[in-house]
């Protein structure tokens, strides 16, 4: 009885869904027909909203066409174009190429979320996609070259995600001030010039991604205004100038990447206002002055890489104690002085400790044994001294894999003291581990 009603039941679901439009289903063939070899495997009859990869609405109008890692290799069909009330397209991890059909792209004006990222896809930023409903766009790692329109971002009124990164945009970095969204990547290409303001805009951006092109000029500081941000990653451009203090009103941040530009000046000084910043990267620029004492309360900092700078000041004044999440500390090539930090011994999770080239003196403490989970060290190329000290404290570190000591104890011979043989300490040395003492290097 219960099963009969169940199968009344059903029958009646069906009904209500409608068989695909014949319109529709003999767009899919002709969809189909670009792309011969794949392992799509549609029939040439029956109903094409059972097909895989096929939704459609109740009146039978293909709505969602979501064809991911399908192994499809072709061309897109300029026939996608009269699945007039598509809103969902996801081609991603196919082996597509040539260039989009850009005019049939115009007619899909329902067109909600566009995927097809990690494709060979060639030619222009398909403009002609104005649809006020787009939310979605991206098309990243693919080899998509030429310009993106500002002109582009006035009509996409709802967009609230565009990934275009890893393809080789040129010229310059379109502007975009009427703003909806959340998430903007555009590294990995070839733009050039500044970024123009217009972002500051944009409230509800969290991801912000530009790394990778050539771009240059100032920092975009009216950017500071767009206080959802999380993450700003700018790295590997030719910015110049100083990062502003007004960059700690993202008070969201977690993620800030600067590394590899020109930046000079200093680390802004209320970076402790930056309270959720997980990971700070601003090596290889010409930042100067000193640690500002304020970062003791980014306590939340799990890697600070700050490497090749011009900074100076007594290292050992940081108080350290503070940053109890910190995995990854990087101050090397810069111009510390002082003692290596005995507040730093608190720091229990951290994995790798690059102090290399600067001019930190003094001995390495019993206490560093502390640092349990530590498998890199580098303290190369500074004034330590006390090489038997140094060897019989490190030794307790016994998931050290990676130890690098030269360039310092000048003048010291080698240890002879029978307590110091590898074969007891450093347990954990591995084959592909290696270890330098040298004090000629
Ligand atoms: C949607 O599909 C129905 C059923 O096939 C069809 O009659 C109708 O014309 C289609 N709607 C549009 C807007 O094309
Ligand atoms: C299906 O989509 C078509 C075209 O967008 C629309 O005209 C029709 O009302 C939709 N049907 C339902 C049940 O939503
Ligand atoms: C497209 O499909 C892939 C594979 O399932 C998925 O990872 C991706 O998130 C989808 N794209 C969108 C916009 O949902
Ligand atoms: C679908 O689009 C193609 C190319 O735009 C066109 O030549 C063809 O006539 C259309 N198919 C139908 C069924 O209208
Ligand atoms: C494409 O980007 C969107 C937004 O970032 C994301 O939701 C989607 O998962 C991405 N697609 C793939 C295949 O990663
Ligand atoms: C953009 O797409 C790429 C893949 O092509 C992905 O690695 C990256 O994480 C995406 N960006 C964002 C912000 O999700
Ligand atoms: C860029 O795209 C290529 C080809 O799809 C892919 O192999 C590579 O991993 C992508 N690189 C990044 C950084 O996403
Ligand atoms: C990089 O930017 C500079 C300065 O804006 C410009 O002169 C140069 O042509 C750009 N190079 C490329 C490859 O776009
Ligand atoms: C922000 O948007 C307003 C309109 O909403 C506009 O007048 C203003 O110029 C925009 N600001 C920037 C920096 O583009
Ligand atoms: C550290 O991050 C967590 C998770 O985002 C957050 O809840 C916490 O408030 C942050 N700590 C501080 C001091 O802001
Ligand atoms: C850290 O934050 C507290 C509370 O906001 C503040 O009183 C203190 O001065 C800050 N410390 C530094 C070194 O800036
Ligand atoms: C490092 O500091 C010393 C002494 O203060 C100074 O002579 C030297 O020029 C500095 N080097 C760099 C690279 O800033």
């Amino acid at each position: 009885m219960h099963h009969l009603i169940l199968l009344l039941l059903s029958c009646f679901a069906s009904l209500t869904h409608q068989a695909c439009n014949p319109f529709d289903q003999e767009s899919l063939l002709s969809f189909q027909l670009y792309i011969p070899s794949s392992s799509l495997n549609w029939p040439s009859s029956g109903d094409c909203c059972l097909w895989e990869g096929i939704t459609c609405n109740a009146s039978g109008n293909v709505t969602h066409l979501w064809l991911p890692s399908k192994g499809l290799t072709g061309t897109i069909s300029p026939s996608i174009g009269n699945l007039t009330h598509l809103s969902h397209l996801n081609l991603s991890h196919n082996r597509l190429f040539g260039p989009l059909p850009i005019t049939s792209f115009s007619t899909l004006i329902q067109l909600q979320i566009l995927d097809l990222s990690y494709n060979s896809l060639i030619g222009e930023f398909p403009s002609t996609l104005l649809s006020n409903h787009i939310k979605l766009v991206n098309l990243s790692s693919n080899l998509f070259n030429g310009l993106i329109p500002s002109s582009y971002f006035q009509q996409a009124g709802n967009l609230m995600s565009f990934n275009v990164s890893n393809n080789s945009f040129t010229g310059p970095f379109p502007s975009y001030s009427f703003c909806s969204v959340r998430l903007l990547d555009f590294s990995y290409n070839d733009f050039s010039g500044q970024i123009p303001p217009g972002l500051g805009n944009c409230s509800k951006l969290q991801t912000f991604r530009a790394g990778f092109n050539n771009l240059s000029g100032p920092l975009p500081d009216d950017l500071y205004t767009a206080t959802s941000l999380e993450e700003l990653s700018l790295a590997v451009n030719y910015f110049s100038g100083s990062i502003s203090n007004g960059i700690v009103q993202l008070k969201s941040l977690t993620t800030l990447e600067l590394y590899s530009n020109q930046l000079t000046g200093l680390i802004p000084k209320d970076i402790g206002k930056l309270t959720k910043l997980r990971h700070l990267l601003l090596h290889i620029n010409n930042l100067s002055g000193s640690l500002p004492p304020s970062m003791q309360n980014c306590t939340n900092l799990t890697t600070l890489n700050l490497r090749v700078n011009f900074l100076q000041g007594d290292i050992s004044t940081f108080n350290f104690s503070m940053l109890l999440q910190l995995r990854t500390l990087d101050l090397g090539n810069n111009n510390f002085t002082g003692n290596l930090p005995s507040t730093l011994y608190s720091c229990k999770f951290l994995t790798a400790v690059r102090l290399t080239s600067n001019q930190l003196e003094g001995q390495v403490s019993p206490e560093i044994v502390a640092l349990e989970s530590l498998s890199f060290l580098s303290l190369s190329t500074n004034r330590l001294t006390n090489i038997s000290n140094a060897i019989r404290s490190l030794m307790g570190l016994k998931n050290l894999s990676t130890l690098i000591l030269s360039k310092n104890f000048m003048d010291e011979a080698m240890p002879d003291d029978d307590h110091i043989t590898i074969s007891d300490g450093f347990q954990n040395f591995e084959a592909s581990g290696f270890w330098w003492l040298s004090t000629q290097w």
